[in-house]
């Protein structure tokens, strides 16, 4: 056996052993306090109390099989295959990108600014796990929401999420760089579009983590350095016509080019732009208004 004892104390013991390079202590703690519970179908209160708790086989080797998965970088939503955003717990998989805090950030700025409001109409573009387009849908009640999105690997978790969430996203399954799909959108019908495109350079890959790099879909993730704005000149080129007057478009971005898309805004005669920092401190969303 590769614990000393099969009880809930060892088990705990092992993750420390075994992880301690990767993770710090409290990092440990809650991920073998959801792993154990999870398993054994526990509250966070009876687990106080479950160190004695003896495991089956089984048991020990789902355990094990947890700290193989970590130990080999592989991101800790994917192995439990959902994520908290906003409130609302997504499915999430290896073929989308997990959702970010930055973009619940986001998600939160958007719904401060309309919450007064009903019957909205709002796309998500690039929409992923569909992690916007839903927060948005339970955050401004009656609102119309459709979602646009290329891989057939995340439409595929888009869809396992709608379906959980009972949710009405209507989804637009497109290339965003296309323009005819952009035609199938009445002019002036839109009050906000929201967009976490792919924004991370080629060559910024030698600064990011293992478990990024080995476990997220590289299409979520980069954007080509010799065009770091394509995105959002696409989207801001075909979207400024759907908007309605007063209508809003929000971005998510690289801090690297805020600059540059604020350009972007200006040339499409959008004002009262504004950036935002993220709890990192960084440029990281930029609103733009539709006069
Ligand atoms: C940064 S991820 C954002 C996902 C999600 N909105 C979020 O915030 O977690 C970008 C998404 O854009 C999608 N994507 C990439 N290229 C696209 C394209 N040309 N047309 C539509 N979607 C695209 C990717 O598949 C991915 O789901």
């Amino acid at each position: 056996m590769f614990v000393q004892r099969n009880d809930v104390r060892s088990i705990k013991t092992y993750f420390q052993d075994r992880l301690k390079e990767q993770f710090s202590t409290s990092e440990i703690k809650l991920i073998v306090r959801e792993c154990v519970c999870r398993r054994l179908g526990l509250s966070f209160s009876d687990y106080l109390l479950a160190d004695n708790h003896l495991l089956s086989e089984s048991d020990l080797l789902y355990f094990r099989s947890i700290v193989k998965r970590l130990s080999a970088h592989e991101p800790f939503q994917y192995i439990l295959g959902e994520t908290l955003f906003a409130g609302i717990e997504l499915v999430v998989a290896p073929g989308v990108l997990i959702p970010r805090p930055e973009t619940e950030e986001l998600v939160e700025w958007i719904s401060q600014e309309f919450r007064e409001k009903k019957n909205l109409s709002i796309m998500d573009v690039c929409t992923g796990s569909g992690c916007i387009a839903f927060a948005l849908e339970q955050l401004l009640a009656d609102s119309h929401i459709t979602s646009m999105e290329v891989s057939t690997e995340a439409i595929s978790i888009f869809n396992q999420n709608k379906a959980l969430l009972r949710s009405s996203v209507h989804l637009l399954q497109c290339d965003v760089l296309d323009k005819k799909y952009w035609e199938l959108i009445p002019n002036d019908s839109q009050d906000i579009v929201v967009s976490n495109p792919p924004y991370v350079l080629e060559k910024e890959q030698g600064d990011m983590n293992q478990n990024v790099l080995a476990y997220e879909p590289h299409i979520a993730l980069f954007v080509s350095s010799e065009d770091p704005v394509l995105f959002y000149r696409e989207i801001i080129r075909n979207a400024v016509s759907k908007l309605k007057r007063g209508g809003k478009i929000y971005f998510e971005l690289n801090p690297l080019y805020a600059t540059e898309v604020i350009y972007l805004m200006k040339d499409a005669d959008l004002v009262n732009i504004t950036l935002r920092k993220d709890l990192q401190d960084k440029d990281r969303m930029l609103m733009g208004q539709k006069p």
